[in-house]
């Protein structure tokens, strides 16, 4: 496999919703187009329709009518799974348990026919990408879970899919062990070069891996973009809320300030609004002097986190508001404490909901 070119197909979703036999709605109609080598990851909470929209890329459900799914410009709408010439990995894995690790990545070759030393050799390709030197003829049920998810992911990129679609592929594992893998399999996904879709309900993953973020919820998209403009510009509360840490504020503007219980706060350009929505990141406030600070409060908690800490400040706006202070600054509850947000901080956001 040549590892530093681009591979895969550009996708397009067009259209596709997804209505199922028994009424429910699962995706509202949605439009995504997705570029070669690109990772874009599908994320929102349990429900909103992702594995259905992945399942339609795949090839295992069928859009409303009206939808499509074109793979280089190819419709393939009506075509099935086997037609497309899709990788898969699942949260369970799917692996044959009595198999050897060999025989499980390099089973969909088999299938496809391609003789027994062609097979070894990219078998013996993708077990040095993916670390697994030396499992080659363990059984799966003689592997611990990092390593199954290794296989599974070599499995699917054995065949040298169009695209690799992931639902949710680290979610069996325990939290440490996610992390590690997170970056193995952002590497991993670089060094392929291979257009993926990843579906999972962790920010975290979402910002490592996505080339682009798709947020859902309830069916419907809610913004796409850049991890950094789903971060920094969120297009609505959900997507605040739902990736990062974020103060909602609802204050009245006057003279181009928010008013607040503990304070001013100005606000850059909005000055025509009378009254706002602001989204304010944690990280992005700061404390400082309580006599002289336009927005004062007192400090209600301090919860350490080793790097940083998480410190609760209320009364300066209508909600308790998180601050997150660098490791070395020292208060207690009960202080009276000033803050600082700097006016580019401040994201006003659409009132709706
Ligand atoms: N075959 C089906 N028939 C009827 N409703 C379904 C079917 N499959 C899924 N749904 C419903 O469609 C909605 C979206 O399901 P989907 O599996 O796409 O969610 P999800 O975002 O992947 O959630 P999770 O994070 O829990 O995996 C849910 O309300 C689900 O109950
Ligand atoms: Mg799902």
């Amino acid at each position: 496999m040549n590892m530093m070119t681009r591979h895969g197909a550009a996708l397009k979703v067009e259209n596709c919703g997804k209505t199922f036999a028994d009424g429910t709605c699962a995706l509202a109609r949605a439009t995504l187009d997705i570029a070669q080598s690109e990772t874009l990851v599908l994320l929102g909470p349990s429900g909103c329709g992702k594995t259905t929209l992945l399942r339609i890329v795949a090839g295992l459900e069928t859009p409303d009518s009206g939808g499509r799914v074109l793979f280089d410009g190819k419709d393939l709408t009506r075509q099935p799974i086997e037609k497309r010439n899709v990788g898969m990995v699942f949260q369970s894995y799917a692996l044959f348990p009595n198999m050897s690790v060999a025989d499980n990545i390099g089973y969909g070759l088999k299938l496809r026919g391609l003789p027994k030393t062609e097979r070894a050799a990219r078998v013996a390709e993708l077990v040095a990408l993916t670390n697994l030197g030396g499992l080659e003829d363990r059984r799966i049920d003689q592997l611990s879970g990092g390593q199954r998810q290794r296989v599974a992911l070599a499995r699917a990129v054995a065949i040298r899919p169009s695209v690799l679609l992931l639902d949710e592929p680290l979610t069996a594992l325990d939290a440490a062990l996610r992390e590690r893998l997170r970056g193995e399999l952002n590497d991993l996904l670089r060094k392929l070069g291979i257009t993926a879709i990843y579906v999972t309900h962790d920010q975290a993953e979402a910002m490592e891996l996505g080339d682009r973020i798709v947020v859902m919820r309830k069916g419907a998209i809610a913004q796409v973009g850049t991890p950094r403009e789903i971060y920094f510009t969120p297009a609505n509360r959900f997507v605040a809320e739902f990736v990062g840490a974020a103060n909602i504020i609802e204050a009245p503007i006057e003279s181009g300030e928010l008013v607040l219980p503990g304070g001013r706060v100005p606000v850059s350009g909005r000055d025509a609004m009378s009254r706002a929505v602001a989204m304010v990141r944690p990280e992005t406030i700061m404390l400082a002097d309580a006599a002289t600070a336009g927005l004062a409060g007192t400090v209600d908690s301090v919860r350490f986190a080793g790097d940083r800490q998480r410190i609760i400040v209320r009364d300066a706006a209508s909600v308790p508001l998180a601050v997150d202070a660098p490791n070395t600054v020292n208060v207690s509850a009960g202080e009276r404490v000033g803050l600082s947000i700097p006016p580019a901080a401040i994201r006003l956001l659409p009132e709706e909901d």
